[in-house]
């Protein structure tokens, strides 16, 4: 049966060469699931103060998450850390304390940035926080990849094949790893 799997990806932008990696990723992945890249642009800053009464975008996103069979993070890299749209995501996820929707749930984590540490050091922040809030996540092959707008084609598919292979190789470790 296909798997659905929720896509939580750390930039905003239009252009985002992690999105276009997620939409790369989710067509070569499409024998053994379905890719929903979640929007984030619409969640509020993380504040106690909201959870009386938790927006709208926050209670999707963590219905999303809750319904999803597992959970594929991508994110570019700021300043040597994670950037502040996915942590703030995680952090609504992970709230009410003891009942968040992350919890349990297979996931496998990667990212692109055209710098030569291809996202490692956002990436190595990122692991603690989502093990420390149960999430089940796939430790190798990691996906730590150098590239920019170039590592794709017009039509947004991965330009060269071995760089497609590579991926379609994390994709079938990753379809084992969701079980
Ligand atoms: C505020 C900011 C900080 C950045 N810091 C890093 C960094 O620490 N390491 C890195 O490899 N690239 C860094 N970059 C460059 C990003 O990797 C690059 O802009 C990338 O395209 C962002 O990903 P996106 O295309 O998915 O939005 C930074 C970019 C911005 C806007």
């Amino acid at each position: 049966m296909s798997k659905k799997i929720a896509v939580i990806v750390g930039s905003l932008r239009r252009e985002s060469i992690n999105r276009k990696l997620a939409s790369a990723l989710a067509e070569l992945g499409s024998g053994f699931a379905s890719f929903a890249i979640l929007p984030l642009g619409d969640v509020p800053m993380f504040n106690q103060d909201l959870e009386d009464d938790v927006p709208a975008p926050v209670l999707r996103l963590r219905e999303s998450v809750r319904a999803a069979d597992a959970l594929l993070f991508l994110t570019p890299e700021y300043n040597r850390g994670i950037p502040a749209v996915l942590k703030n995501a995680v952090d609504w996820c992970s709230r009410p304390t003891g009942k968040g929707v992350l919890a349990g749930k297979p996931a496998a984590l990667g990212g692109m940035s055209p710098g030569a540490v291809g996202t490692a050091v956002a990436q190595s922040q990122l692991k603690p926080v989502l093990l420390m809030l149960g999430v089940r996540l796939m430790g190798q092959p990691e996906l730590y990849i150098q590239g920019g707008a170039g590592y794709f084609d017009a039509g947004g598919k991965v330009a060269d094949e071995r760089n497609r292979q590579f991926l379609v190789n994390f994709l079938k470790r990753f379809e084992d790893w969701i079980g």
